[in-house]
């Protein structure tokens, strides 16, 4: 895409036919759906293991609240587009708490809905045309489909992991000093996720710290998305607001969608440096009118009770991810462990890599009626993986496995 005039196609025949939607890259997940969809129709008992979408309901006590709220005429209007006043003071509480965090609610806290949309206006308030951003692959699509929306650039590193579930962090941050020295225009912004989706790694203790001090180096804003903040199985994730002056560069997002299994109610935050919380804040003031009221008291509620249930689902994402890694292992597919998020990423087998990982995923589906993503969904270097998400109960994730474990012995005879 470029600055000039438009040169589309008049009247327009297909959507593709509008720039901006014709820059973007193929959605390499419609052909899994569209497989999904046909074997659905034709009668099979489909596992869907694809998309990340949490199967464990609201817990009770956010439901109630929100019940309760929801007949009185005074939470039917319009809401705030940055977010109530209740609802951004928990989110300042939480990360008080949490992480010894001090935000002021008035002017570093914003309200998203959900971190997609956050993330997704954040880069359109902060690019320029042609401005580009450091994201590391694999990623969340948005990461890098946010950037190209904006008419921004992706400046894609690798990003490999160790034996123990953590991300290289050498690696990561030398790669980023590189993209800063050996590209111009200057990247403006390095956007992380720690944990990880797709490849559930983890961010050492300590790394942001570092990330921090290479940001500022190279003069980066620095974007980290903590959707999975709370699904560290062996510790607590960190955080990279908790880097003493991070706030002068970073922002964090945060979501409800995961920890309080409200993926349906769109309730996510940006939060820490004023600037960029200001910017989204402003363009966001233009573009919505915030949150259905009783779903804003909902979510300040479920972070102001108690933390029980946010344990709960992670030791259930935790119990799924052993019973599916070791199913899997005795069905003959070798797996590392998994420490984190509510996903599997799975090297392909060595006798099916060369298909790749979208014919794999779709030979998977045709032969056991299991629905994973292909790895290259997630960016190149995705490419040798398909990814579980851990929507289902053990039962029936072992059972996805049986069913696997038959298709690889057929496939070795
Ligand atoms: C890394 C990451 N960020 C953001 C999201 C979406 O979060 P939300 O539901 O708050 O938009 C997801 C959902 O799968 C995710 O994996």
């Amino acid at each position: 895409m470029s600055d000039a005039p438009s040169t589309a196609p008049w009247p327009p025949r297909t959507a593709a036919d509008f720039p901006r939607i014709g820059a973007l890259p193929a959605y390499v997940f419609a052909q899994v759906n569209a497989d999904k969809r046909e074997r659905i129709e034709a009668g099979v008992d489909v596992i869907d293991l694809g998309m990340g979408n949490p199967d464990l309901g609201t817990p009770e006590h956010i439901v109630q609240e929100m019940v309760e709220h929801a007949a009185d005429p005074r939470h039917h209007r319009y809401s705030a587009s940055r977010g109530i006043y209740g609802l951004r003071e928990a989110m300042a509480e939480h990360y008080r708490t949490r992480y010894g965090v001090e935000l002021d609610s008035e002017t570093e806290v914003v309200v998203t809905i959900g971190a997609k949309e956050g993330i997704s206006h954040l880069m359109l308030a902060i690019l320029q045309t042609g401005d580009s951003v450091i994201v590391p692959s694999p990623a969340y699509p948005i990461h890098s489909y946010s950037v190209v929306f904006s008419q921004g650039r992706v400046r894609s590193i690798p990003m490999v992991g160790d034996d123990e579930g953590y991300v290289q962090d050498d690696a990561l941050l030398a790669a980023v000093e590189d993209a800063c020295q050996n590209s111009w225009p200057r990247p403006r912004a390095l956007l992380l996720s720690f944990p990880n989706n797709p490849t559930t790694l983890q961010a050492h203790p300590g790394f942001f710290e570092r990330a921090v001090e290479v940001c500022r180096r190279n003069q980066l804003l620095l974007i980290h998305d903590f959707a999975y903040a709370d699904f560290g199985f062996d510790e607590d994730p960190p955080s990279v607001l908790a880097v003493p002056g991070a706030k002068e560069i970073a922002v964090e997002f945060f979501s409800m969608s995961k920890s309080y299994c409200m993926a349906g109610w769109r309730v996510g935050f940006c939060v820490g440096n004023p600037a960029m919380v200001g910017a989204l804040t402003k363009i966001k003031s233009y573009l919505d009118y915030g949150i259905f009221q009783p779903i804003q008291i909902a979510a300040a509620h479920a972070l102001r009770a108690g933390q029980e249930c946010v344990a709960e689902t992670r030791e259930t994402y935790r119990g799924r991810a052993r019973a599916l890694t070791e199913a899997l292992h005795a069905a003959g597919w070798e797996l590392p462990p998994v420490h984190a998020t509510m996903f599997v990423w799975a090297p392909i087998p060595a006798r099916f890599r060369e298909m790749g990982s979208m014919e794999f995923a779709r030979t998977l589906l045709a032969a056991t009626g299991v629905v994973v993503s292909p790895g290259v969904g997630f960016g190149r270097e995705g490419e040798g993986y398909v990814r579980f998400a851990l929507i289902e109960p053990e039962a029936r994730l072992r059972e996805a496995a049986v069913r696997i474990g038959r298709f690889l012995r057929d496939a070795a005879e």
